[in-house]
């Protein structure tokens, strides 16, 4: 089972925290995310849903246990290895975290440009990504400009522009009114293909319509965590 073929993440008796004075923030997790499914994260505010979420962005490293991504152990992942994990995950934020000073395309084609494309095609990457989320007309405008529904879709198109296999959303509807978190819950379900998996940690319910898994991280018995089937 533990191939470099494998496509999604297995996590096995995962501990994950910050200072280990505190102890971890989760342990004994056992998961899957598999490519074809829309996992969802439930559990209250400081169960660790965006804790786990950094772990699986290879963004901080397990204390124990074993999380596997794709084949890469990913807590053993270092220097340029690590980085090109990190860069096959798209990640979208609460807050959207646009820049101001830049207009949509200019947002999406950042994260092109620092992984080394050239701007030309940065440029045409980041319109394509904005066209099929429906956002081609927006291009050229700022964030401030936007309604909150259309930034997330701008951060939306950013996390998609370098085709990533995995896209994390931490709390993706939060700020959003109910017209543009139900229309961010349909696209979020709409990214998940047979060669992508979506993670959303939400308090929304609105995602618990989705066939998926769902790994609640709201009961901590024991500091043990286990998902739902
Ligand atoms: N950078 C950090 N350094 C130390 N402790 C942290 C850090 N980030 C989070 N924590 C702690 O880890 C625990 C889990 O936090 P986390 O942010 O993962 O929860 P959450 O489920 O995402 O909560 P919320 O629903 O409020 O976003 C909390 O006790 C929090 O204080
Ligand atoms: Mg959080």
């Amino acid at each position: 089972m533990n191939s470099p073929t494998l496509t999604g993440i297995r996590a096995r008796s995962l501990a994950v925290g910050y200072d280990s004075a505190e102890g971890p923030v989760i342990s004994g997790l056992d998961v899957d995310v598999a490519v074809g499914e829309l996992t969802l994260l439930f559990g209250a505010s400081g169960s660790g849903k965006t804790t786990l979420l950094s772990a699986f962005a290879g963004l901080l490293r397990p204390i124990e246990g074993d999380l596997v991504a794709w084949g890469d152990d990913l807590s053993n992942l270092k220097g340029s290895a690590l980085l090109a994990y990190r860069r096959s995950v798209g990640i979208v934020f609460q807050s959207f975290h646009l820049i101001a000073s830049l207009n949509a395309w200019e947002n999406v084609a950042l994260p092109l440009r620092l992984a080394g494309w050239k701007p030309a095609a940065a440029r045409v990457r980041a319109i394509e990504a904005l066209e099929s989320l429906a956002m081609g007309a927006h291009r050229d405008h700022r964030p401030g400009r936007l309604s909150g529904g259309q930034r997330q879709r701008v951060a939306i198109a950013r996390a998609l522009a370098s085709t990533p296999r995995l896209v994390l959303a931490d709390e993706p509807t939060a700020h959003l009114d109910a017209v543009s978190a139900a229309d961010t819950v349909s696209l979020l379900r709409s990214l998940v293909t047979s060669a992508r998996a979506v993670v959303v940690a939400t308090h929304d319910p609105r995602f618990a319509v989705a066939d998926g898994r769902v790994v609640d991280l709201g009961l901590r018995l024991d500091g043990a965590v286990q998902p739902n089937p």
